[in-house]
């Protein structure tokens, strides 16, 4: 039935459907208008018009016999195929209607009839007779029934083609389908591989941030213990000494006059009460570089691997010190202010430097909206809580920058969506942001803004990610 999909063939399939039905309807006609000339024939006394007579009935007789071989055995010019049906052959060649036969019969009654003279044709000419008689009966009914057999026929291959048409417009749709499927396929697969792509371009930069972070505190590290250790030595061997040189004041109050003179000269007394004082203030900048230090190992924990129980509001401080710089005031932008309103947390079971990471995108794009400002006065507030259902702790970050329209919004957290300067954004912060919160911990991360009035990022991280994890896979 392939044939029928083309669509030549579709239309040469109807035009000889058309045809045969045509001629086996015609065939009918020719067979009562033969039947009218002849009693015409016999009817008329005008020579003439017997004459026209005789021809038009031999035409049509002629006509029905080329038609009756055309139907039977094909004829190109005529459009018609031959080889009819098996129920259609019957009619023709079988009992009870033998058409084929009584066809021929009719036909030779006809041709027999034209050559009588006219002198001899009358009402009773056996010839006429047999043609009225069958023109009415037995051929008309035989002629009728292939005309409906041929009329079934045409309207099954009518039906045949429809379905063949609708199933093959059918496959075409299905065909445009699998298409549109396939071409959408291979966009989510390009869209999967540049989202992966950019993870590890962030994950690679941050590992590597990381590495080097934790080289320096660790080289700082050995040689700052011996400052920030013997600081206490030093300042108890310079009290000793102090109090040497009271002794030597109190059992030589007259000394020299060169040595009263160097006492002038460093002004023992000021020296005295100042050198305690750098010493304490050079403790307590020590001690800072230690909470620095401490911090940077924290900030830089290689934990890709493993979670660990920790303290969030250390992660952020940590994240904070990192970025010092950015927030004090400079030439180009004076300070961001931060703001602290650190609830009470416990501990939570995370990556901490992941969400390290989170936080510093995060604070990072407050910083670079408010610097879009100039002279801002601008500060980033950092808010923590539980969660009403004490399920989940809340961390909000937010800035009095110059927020974002609805369609920055919208896009927010697609890979490589930035709308800062070439070489300044990658558009990849919020992307890997959003993968961390929601894919590595299951939480949730989304952002209000609105243009003029800042940005508010919230971050959810639920209090034991593990086990919601197990739960969501136990679901799968
Ligand atoms: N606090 C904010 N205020 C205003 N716009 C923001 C803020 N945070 C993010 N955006 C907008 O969202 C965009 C995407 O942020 P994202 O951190 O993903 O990329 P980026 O900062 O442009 O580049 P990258 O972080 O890779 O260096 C930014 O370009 C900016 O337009
Ligand atoms: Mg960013």
């Amino acid at each position: 039935m392939a044939t029928y999909f083309n669509i030549d063939n579709i239309i040469t399939a109807r035009e000889i459907n058309a045809a045969i039905i045509n001629i086996s309807g015609r065939q009918r006609m020719l067979s009562q208008k033969a039947a009218l000339f002849a009693l015409k024939l016999v009817c008329t006394k005008d020579s003439y018009q017997q004459e026209t007579l005789r021809q038009e009935m031999l035409a049509a007789i002629d006509l029905m016999e080329r038609s009756h071989n055309g139907l039977i055995h094909g004829n190109p010019e005529m459009n018609l195929p031959g080889k009819p049906s098996k129920t259609v052959w019957k009619i023709y060649f079988e009992a009870p209607y033998n058409l084929s036969q009584k066809i021929w019969n009719y036909i030779t009654q006809i041709r027999a009839l034209a050559q009588v003279k006219s002198t001899e044709l009358d009402l009773e000419n056996p010839h006429l007779k047999y043609i009225l008689q069958v023109s009415e009966t037995e051929l008309l009914e035989a002629l009728d029934t292939v005309v409906s057999q041929y009329q079934k026929e045409s309207e099954a291959l009518q039906l045949h083609i429809e379905i063949k048409q609708a199933q093959l417009y059918q496959q075409s749709c299905t065909a445009t389908a699998t298409a549109h499927a396939h071409a959408k396929q291979l966009e989510e697969t390009v869209h999967n591989l540049q989202r992966t792509q950019s993870q590890l371009i962030q994950a690679e930069k941050f590992s590597s941030i990381g590495q080097m972070v934790a080289g320096v505190a660790h080289e700082i590290n050995n040689p700052f213990n011996f400052i920030y250790g013997n600081l206490q030595c030093t300042k108890d061997y310079i009290e000793d000494l102090f109090g040497l040189i009271d002794a030597y004041q109190e059992h030589y109050p007259n000394s020299l006059p060169a040595i009263k003179a160097k006492i002038d000269d460093i002004e023992l007394d000021f020296l005295q009460e100042d050198l305690p004082k750098i010493i304490d203030s050079m403790q307590m900048g020590a001690s800072r570089i230690r909470e620095i230090i401490l911090s940077l190992r924290n900030f830089s924990r290689s934990d890709r691997s493993c979670k660990q129980l920790v303290d969030l509001h250390q992660g952020i401080d940590s994240t904070l010190l990192i970025l010092r710089n950015r927030l004090k005031a400079c030439a180009d932008h004076p300070e961001v202010a931060i703001l602290k309103d650190y609830g009470n947390l416990p501990k939570i079971e995370c990556y901490p430097g992941q969400l390290n990471q989170v936080f510093m995108n995060i604070l990072s794009n407050g910083i670079d909206a408010l610097e879009e400002i100039p002279n801002h006065s601008g500060y980033i507030t950092i808010r923590t809580s539980l969660s009403s259902s004490c399920s989940s702790v809340i961390i909000q970050i937010a800035d009095n920058g110059p927020g974002m329209n609805s369609e920055i919004q919208e896009k927010l957290f697609e890979p490589f969506f930035t709308t800062k300067p070439h070489g300044k954004g990658t558009g990849l912060g919020l992307a890997i942001s959003h993968k961390i919160v929601v894919d590595t911990h299951r939480g949730r991360i989304w952002c209000e803004s609105s243009p003029g009035k800042g940005t508010e990022f919230w971050i959810e991280i639920p209090l034991q990610p593990s086990a919601i994890m197990q739960e969501a896979g136990s679901k799968n």
